[in-house]
């Protein structure tokens, strides 16, 4: 999924098999400290893995942080049926009813619209203001302008 360049585009770059193991060891690391993080997303009578959606505390400073943020990342051969959607709700719902979390936040790059179309279907909204760059990425990269949404509790439904 790293390794793969279509998944990875609107990242600085693809991921090596090692990084990812460490990453995926990070991940792993978290979940155990904090009873959340990137969940392995499972179709349910299909494959075990098909990526990851979850819970994650960035740690790049912007005027919206502190915040818990929610993102996704699949394998490309399951796009377009609608799990990150779904996993989202499950992961939205057990940062707001079992956290007890007031806001949750997504962000992505500008140009990843099939993310973007994933925030809006949560009924998560992005107010202008909030956009902002990226400071991990260097001045002028493409991908450093970011939009972010937020959800609100009282705004989620667990169900479409
Ligand atoms: C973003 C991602 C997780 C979406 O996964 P998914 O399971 O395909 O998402 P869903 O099926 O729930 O919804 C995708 C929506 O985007 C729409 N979409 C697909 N391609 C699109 C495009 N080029 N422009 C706009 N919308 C697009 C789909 O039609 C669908 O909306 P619909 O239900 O109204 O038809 C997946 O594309 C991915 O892993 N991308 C690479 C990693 C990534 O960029 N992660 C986000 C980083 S912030």
């Amino acid at each position: 999924m790293n390794a793969d360049p279509r998944v990875m585009e609107f990242f600085p770059g693809v991921i090596s098999r090692e990084e990812s193991r460490q990453h995926f060891a990070r991940v792993r690391a978290r979940i155990a400290e904090r009873g959340y993080g990137f969940w392995p997303v499972e179709v349910i009578g299909g494959p075990s893995f098909i990526g990851m959606v979850g819970l994650s505390n960035p740690s790049f400073q912007a005027p919206f942080m502190p915040a818990v943020e929610i993102g996704w990342r699949l394998l490309a051969e399951h796009w377009g049926r609608g799990y990150a959607t779904e996993a989202a709700r499950a992961a939205l719902a057990f940062g707001f009813e079992r956290l007890g979390l007031r806001e949750i936040v997504a962000f992505t790059t500008v140009a990843n619209a099939r993310s973007r179309r994933v925030m809006d279907k949560l009924g998560m909204r992005r107010a202008p203001d909030d956009d902002f760059l990226h400071p991990d990425l260097p001045a002028g990269h493409p991908l450093r302008p970011h939009v972010l949404y937020r959800l609100g509790r009282a705004d989620f439904r667990a169900a479409p």
